[in-house]
């Protein structure tokens, strides 16, 4: 089974400061951008920081790159700069559906072989939902076999502006109901893939509590962990995505219980009754625990 990576941070490539910075923040992950975080005019020098951090950069997170979508000028010298360092994965962003992942893993299958990686080593996480075609293609994941496909993770910014929006907040301030849907199909196309699944990121990084309240019911929804753009938000997702002492104590009892009474389908702890899927839930919450502690 893949690691489950809680906290993936965004770091703009072309930022030597935050590079420099981002190394020991505890993400489980960092995501070097070229796409939207770098200007056009920064997109060499992004490329060449990114390769300099993935040779040199001492950190016990996963390096990962975004590069830029498929189909646009930068993406041919984005997988040449960054592949022959061997990133352990490539963020897409924009892709109309598993096509591209599969376009994707075809390039880096062949850069692999020419620099001579191990094949199939360098994972992928789509941003799987910026265009209204991809929202369209969620369903298709599942039944697509793609296994460089780490998870799926979402974005309403770009697929505002696809669908031609004038916001994605509704009055409340929370994502109208539309981005709402697509947030739940992508968590569910992801759990029926058998792949992570990772809650966008919180744009307000100054506001620890609501981050808090937003990734505590991500985790509880089912999500495996969430973006983040800052270092505050780092601790915050990784202590929300990792199952609670109690959590933990309250799974094991659940398995000692069926373990107790081998030919019951149905047990008691402290006076709830437990069956399978409670059974389940439980192995679920320790293998979470475990893979967040190894
Ligand atoms: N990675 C690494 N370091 C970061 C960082 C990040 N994503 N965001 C901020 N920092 C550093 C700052 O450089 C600063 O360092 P210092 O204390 O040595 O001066 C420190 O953390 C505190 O930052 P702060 O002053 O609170 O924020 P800021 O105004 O410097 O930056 C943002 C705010 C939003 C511009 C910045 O967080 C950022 O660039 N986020 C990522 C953006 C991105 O990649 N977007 C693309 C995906 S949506
Ligand atoms: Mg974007």
């Amino acid at each position: 089974m893949q690691k489950i990576l809680r906290s993936f941070l965004f770091v703009p490539a072309d930022s030597e400061k935050k590079l420099k910075k981002a190394t020991n923040l505890g993400a489980d992950a960092l995501i070097l951008d070229l796409e939207d975080a770098v200007l056009p005019v920064n997109k060499a020098l992004g490329r060449k920081l990114a390769c300099a951090f993935l040779r040199d950069a001492k950190t016990n997170a996963q390096i990962w790159v975004r590069v830029n979508p498929l189909d646009s000028e930068y993406i041919a010298e984005d997988l040449e700069a960054v592949v022959p360092l061997a990133p352990d994965g490539i963020m897409l962003p924009k892709p109309d559906g598993p096509v591209d992942i599969e376009t994707l893993s075809r390039r880096l299958e062949r850069l692999e072989h020419k620099y001579e990686l191990p094949l199939g080593g360098i994972k992928i996480l789509p941003v799987a939902t910026e265009t209204a075609r991809a929202v369209m293609s969620l369903g298709l994941y599942p039944r697509t076999h793609l296994p460089r496909l780490l998870g799926l993770t979402w974005g309403a910014e770009d697929l505002a502006t696809d669908i031609g929006a004038l916001t994605n907040k509704g009055p409340d301030g929370n994502f109208a109901f539309t981005y709402q849907v697509v947030r739940s199909h992508t968590l569910i196309a992801a759990k029926a893939a058998g792949i992570q699944a990772v809650d966008t990121l919180y744009d307000n990084f100054r506001d620890k509590e609501g981050l808090r309240a937003r990734a505590g019911c991500a985790f509880a929804e089912g999500f495996t962990g969430m973006l983040a753009i800052h270092p505050a938000q780092v601790p915050i997702i990784n202590k929300s995505f990792t199952p609670t002492e109690a959590q933990v104590r309250q799974a094991e009892a659940v398995i000692q219980a069926f373990k107790d009474d081998p030919g019951a389908g149905a047990v008691q702890v402290g006076g709830k009754m437990i069956d399978m899927p409670h059974l389940k839930q439980a192995q679920n919450i320790l293998s979470l625990y475990k893979s967040t502690k190894s």
